[in-house]
């Protein structure tokens, strides 16, 4: 049995330790947000946050996850951080097929976390864990710009 807190609630699952973190939030939570690119830890498509800290979920064994505090982009949903990142996205033009966006936005909020008034530089490190297969970057440093603007006070 591990146990660990998921979106603020305290979960337990008898799967075995050996299953990617990634696979149970699909296929036992039914948290298809965080989504399967290159299954490697190259795509960040599955990032989540694990003790706040953004992590691949396709890399993690559910063994590791006892006692910790897993956020995927179903809960960060329902933040007012989340509603400030949405709405730049969207007006920034950041998404377009959106498959990477749940990864995106998980590490956006990663960034703006730690640093609320990233330089455009860091930026582009803060997401370079996360592949856009759709359009160049541009659109989405802008997002995060404007929401390091739009959100002040909130990070
Ligand atoms: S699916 Fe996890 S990093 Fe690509
Ligand atoms: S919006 Fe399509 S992969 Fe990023």
């Amino acid at each position: 049995m591990i146990k660990f807190k998921l979106n603020g609630s305290v979960v337990e699952t008898d799967a075995p330790s050996t299953v990617r973190l990634l696979d149970l939030l699909r296929e036992e939570f039914e948290l298809i947000g965080s989504k399967e690119g290159c299954g490697e830890g190259e795509c960040g498509a599955c990032s989540v946050l694990v003790d706040n800290l953004v992590q691949n979920s396709c890399l993690i064994p559910i063994g590791a996850l006892e006692g910790t505090d897993v956020q995927t982009i179903e809960g960060y949903s329902k933040t007012p951080q989340y509603q400030v990142l949405n709405e730049c996205y969207a007006t920034a033009g950041g998404v377009q097929c959106g498959f990477c966006t749940p990864g995106m936005i998980i590490a956006t909020e990663a960034l703006l976390s730690k640093n609320p008034h990233p330089s455009e530089e860091e930026i582009r490190e803060g997401i370079s864990g996360n592949l856009c297969r759709c359009t160049g970057y541009n659109m989405i440093v802008d997002a995060i710009q404007l929401a390091a603007k739009k959100g002040d006070g909130l990070w």
